[in-house]
């Protein structure tokens, strides 16, 4: 994969498997912008990790529900590096409760980061995309957006919708040389994860066939590949990491 000369915005890029993509991308030579929601040192040291692995990196406070937030951002992007080959709309939250018990700002708050974001963060990108007649669109839904799961009707509601928006958005921009695809990992070892009880880990892992969590690279790899040149065949499709966990 060779990504020289190529410009890489990664949404929630400051650790877990956000992180892991900007290494990769950048490795292989992009030019790598995260904006995240984290405290603004936490951003500028992750910044710095990946400019000590020799990356062109650059970070942004920035929230993917406030459109004013994004349009900021990719504007500097477009100003400092003149474009954005690569979108990963990767941020992403959790708020699990029983649905019956699930309180009204939860359902809000996960649908706001995993549909509203991703739309403002296409939305803004793909302006720039259309232009050049290029780019590579890959959302990370999830396992769960597929199967469901006890406990997260929001996420799979978001996860899932995230699917359907990839399938539609391909459908539409395929004709402008700009593709459209998604990513559902499984289970993977990221902070998100680690909340989860030992016992919920433990069931989880009797279900998964390779009998082990997935790590952040795993995932990264694939996303990689489908923003690549040589997945240029490959539109509204979803790549699935997860060890065997659902089978499609
Ligand atoms: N870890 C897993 O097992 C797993 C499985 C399937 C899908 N995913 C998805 O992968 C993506 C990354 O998850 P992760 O496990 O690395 O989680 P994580 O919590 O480690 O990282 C997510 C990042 O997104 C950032 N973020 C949250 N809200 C944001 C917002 N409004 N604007 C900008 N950034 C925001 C967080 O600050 C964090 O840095 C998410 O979309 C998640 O739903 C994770």
């Amino acid at each position: 994969m060779d990504f020289e000369n190529q410009v890489a915005m990664v949404t929630g890029g400051r650790r877990g498997i956000g992180l892991a993509i900007a290494q990769v991308l950048g490795q292989n030579g992009a030019r790598v912008a995260i904006n995240d929601v984290a405290p603004e040192e936490e951003i500028e040291k992750t910044v710095e990790e990946l400019k000590k692995q020799g990356i062109n990196a650059r970070g942004y406070v920035a929230d993917v529900t406030k459109k004013e937030e994004i349009k900021a951002v990719v504007q500097d992007i477009i100003n400092t590096w003149g474009q954005i080959d690569i979108l990963v709309n990767n941020a992403g939250i959790t708020k699990d409760a029983l649905f019956v018990r699930m309180k009204d700002e939860d359902w809000k708050a996960v649908l706001e980061v995993g549909v509203q974001g991703i739309y403002y963060c296409t939305k803004e990108v793909l302006r720039y995309m259309m232009r050049r007649q290029y780019g590579r669109i890959i959302n990370i839904s999830s396992a769960v957006g597929v199967m469901g799961n006890v406990g997260q009707a929001n996420y799979a509601t978001a996860k899932a919708a995230v699917l359907g928006f990839t399938k539609s958005l391909a459908r539409e921009v395929a004709p402008l040389g700009i593709t459209a695809n998604a990513v559902a990992p499984g289970f993977i070892n990221t902070e998100m994860t680690k909340k989860l009880p030992e016992e919920v880990r433990e069931t989880w892992l009797q279900q998964v066939p390779l009998r082990r969590w997935g790590e952040p690279e795993e995932v990264a790899q694939a996303v990689a590949f489908l923003a690549s040149r040589a997945a240029g065949y490959i539109t509204g499709q979803t790549i699935h990491v997860n060890g065997g966990l659902v089978m499609i």
